[in-house]
């Protein structure tokens, strides 16, 4: 069994979009993002993920809720089975309630590991700010290339002294085990001795995308000595170069917001591209980009900038890795940066706005930029010319837009100096190769499919009665606009006239917040939700609304039941159907639905007096039928008459409302 807390974490952490975009690709519309569904084959996506609710629509099959339903939908996990694959993506511990004594072992490890890296990175930062070698010889460096204070906060860099074993000395003097500086890698063991690793140099951790240290780049002081420039972190349990990107967590809410992500080598050139203003920038620390890399930068953008020193060296092994960023479905440019300059030393030698200025007027599309470099190569050296143009080719056909690939195919022809027919020519080939091989993988999955087991479909809402749509609304109402202030029509009852006419009533507007409004009308008529799901959500939502909190749709899930999940992912969902249709009408529709929320907040709770007044009445009806003294009878007759009463006065309310 996980814990609770566990399930909480994981529900706190977890992002439906980042999940669901391992599986769907998704693209952006308005706030929320759309791809096609992948429970039905259609031509138009009907398939919706909210990040901002954390909730997925599919409108083709009628399914939704949750990041953890996606994975028991999708992939046909279990309950369990979605937490723990969930936890395992996104590096969170699982605490369970019994665990074997193996379980037990290899947990607490990796949280040993991780105590030390964090105590590791704090104190190689004390002594870079903290102590005189620190200040004269790290910080002195750090400011002699240029970096402030604030960005090397930023980034949490540190400084290891230049002493055999001054870390691991304090550190095993704090009481952490020898065994696990060395399996993180910050010891040495040799010859029964323990050195440091990173000793006299300058620390730059490594984040996860969540913010936790998993390892550090330590860099020399001074060029001139032999030792290599950089080490970094040995792979371990936590550490996997490949499936790192330095500077992830720093920059990964600005790429969300630029919609791009810019791609560089080193630990400075992040570090001065941030400086300069330029904060969704990550590195690859050195090593060509890996999948695992790619697919990092996938769950925030679709869109990479990759940028190349100005050395032109190593190029053509970049362009392998570009070609596999194509074929993840992302956008890919490239800039080259002038002669010899790598972006922290460019960044500093001119201005921001002469950096940005650069950037916009030198960035240029991938396929342009192969086709041009591979021009100048088919100059030198014609006889290779056909390979060079396959390879260009197959670029191309990696491209999964076949539109796209025919504006390629005309330009590449203009800068290689070929006829498109040639190209295109080409491309039949190498498509029809492809063809080959997804046809080969749909077969198979579809083989797969057919042994698993077939699952009961999601059972259909039942029919609702009146009184559970007004529940409903009202649950709508605070789910979407809580917090929201409104201008209502009111009115004062002016006059009750003696031969059983309307009331007279007089109207007047005012403002009120929605779920004050709600709890305030519920409250007075002591009307009690009927249906046991909505009566659970109101409870669970009101408390949070009347204090003004936005409703944490991750954090209601957990209290949900499968069923009460749906519910609410459908009346989230509601409101993004129409996005679908037509964005741009989407938002007028949205102004004016504003407009008249305020309107239909009161035409909720009148039809929901309504109701109840009726029922009260029916109730009153009934016990006359239990033939009771005639006093009581008299008593009864009177509530009834002014429960009529109240009746009449609301159902004028709502005709005078329509
Ligand atoms: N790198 C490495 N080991 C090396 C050299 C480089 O891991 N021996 C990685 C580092 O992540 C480094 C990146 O490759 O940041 C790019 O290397 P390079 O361009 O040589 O270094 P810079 O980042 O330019 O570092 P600096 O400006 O400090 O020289
Ligand atoms: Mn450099």
């Amino acid at each position: 069994m996980i814990k609770r807390e566990t399930i909480d974490k994981i529900f706190e952490t977890a992002r439906v979009e980042e999940v669901i975009g391992d599986f769907v690709n998704l693209k952006r519309a308005g706030s929320n993002l759309k791809g096609y569904s992948p429970f039905n084959d259609e031509k138009t996506p009907s398939f919706m993920v909210s990040p901002a609710k954390q909730i997925w629509k599919d409108f083709s099959s009628g399914k939704g809720g949750n990041v953890v339903t996606f994975l028991m939908e999708h992939e046909r996990m279990t309950y369990p089975e979605a937490l723990r694959w969930l936890a395992k993506r996104y590096n969170i511990e699982i605490e369970e309630t019994e665990q074997t004594a193996e379980e037990k072992q290899k947990q607490s490890e990796r949280e040993a590991m991780f105590l030390v890296l964090e105590f590791a990175k704090n104190w190689f930062k004390s002594q870079l700010f903290d102590t005189d070698a620190g200040k004269s010889i790290g910080l002195s460096y750090f400011k002699s290339r240029g970096f402030r204070q604030e960005t090397l906060k930023v980034f949490e860099t540190g400084f290891s002294p230049d002493r055999r074993d001054a870390f691991t000395k304090e550190a095993l003097a704090k009481g952490f085990k020898k065994e696990f500086l060395i399996k993180t890698g910050l010891t040495i063991e040799r010859n029964d001795r323990l050195i440091d690793r990173f000793s006299g140099r300058i620390m730059f951790p490594i984040h996860s995308m969540s913010g936790r240290v998993l390892g550090f780049g330590g860099r020399i002081l001074d060029n001139s000595k032999k030792t290599a420039k950089y080490i970094n972190s040995p792979e371990n349990e936590i550490y996997h170069k490949s499936k790192v990107l330095y500077g992830i967590f720093q920059a990964k809410q600005q790429i969300v917001k630029e919609n791009q992500c810019i791609l560089v080598e080193g630990y400075t050139d992040v570090m001065a591209f941030y400086q300069a203003g330029i904060k969704n920038t990550v590195a690859s620390s050195g090593t060509a980009l890996t999948v695992e890399q790619i697919q990092l930068v996938k769950r925030l953008t679709k869109n990479i900038l990759v940028i190349f020193d100005g050395d032109r060296a190593g190029i053509s092994a970049a362009l392998r890795g570009i070609d596999m960023i194509l074929e993840q479905g992302l956008n890919v440019k490239v800039l080259l940066l002038p002669d010899g300059e790598d972006p922290d030393s460019f960044s500093k030698k001119v201005s921001t706005d002469e950096l940005i200025l650069y950037l916009t007027d030198n960035t240029q599309d991938f396929i342009n930029f192969k086709a041009t470099l591979l021009q100048e190569q088919a100059r030198k050296d014609p006889v290779k010319k056909g390979e060079l143009i396959r390879n260009i080719v197959e670029s191309i056909a990696n491209i999964p837009n076949a539109v796209q690939q025919e504006i390629y195919i005309k330009e590449v022809a203009r800068i290689m100096d070929i006829s498109e027919e040639v190209l295109f020519r080409e491309l039949a080939l190498v498509l029809k190769g492809i063809a080959r091989r997804t046809e080969k993988d749909v077969l198979r999955k579809k083989y797969r499919e057919s042994l698993k087991p077939v699952v009961k479909e999601t059972p259909q809402t039942p029919v609702l009665n009146q009184r559970d749509v007004l529940e409903r609304e009202i649950i709508k109402l605070l789910l979407l606009y809580g917090t929201k202030e409104v201008e209502v029509e009111d009115w004062d009852v002016k006059e009750i006239p003696d031969d059983n006419s309307d009331p007279v009533l007089e109207k007047f507007k005012r403002k009120t917040v929605i779920a004050d409004e709600i709890y305030k009308q519920l409250q007075e008529d002591e009307m009690a939700f009927s249906n046991p799901v909505f009566k659970k959500l109101y409870n669970l939502i009101i408390p949070k609304v009347l204090e003004r909190q936005q409703i944490d749709i991750s954090q209601l899930m957990p209290e949900l039941t499968e069923e009460e999940a749906r519910i609410v992912t459908d009346i989230l969902m509601e409101e993004e159907k129409y996005t679908l249709a037509d964005w741009e009408a989407h938002n007028i529709d949205v102004k004016s639905k504003e407009e008249t929320l305020g309107w239909h907040l009161m035409d909720v709770l009148l039809n929901m007096r309504r109701l109840l007044i009726k029922d009260l009445i029916n109730e009153q009806k009934e016990k006359l039928k239990d033939n009771g003294a005639e006093s009581g009878r008299i008593a009864i007759f009177n509530e009834i008459k002014d429960y009529l009463f109240l009746f009449k006065l609301v159902s004028t309310r709502l005709y005078r409302m329509a």
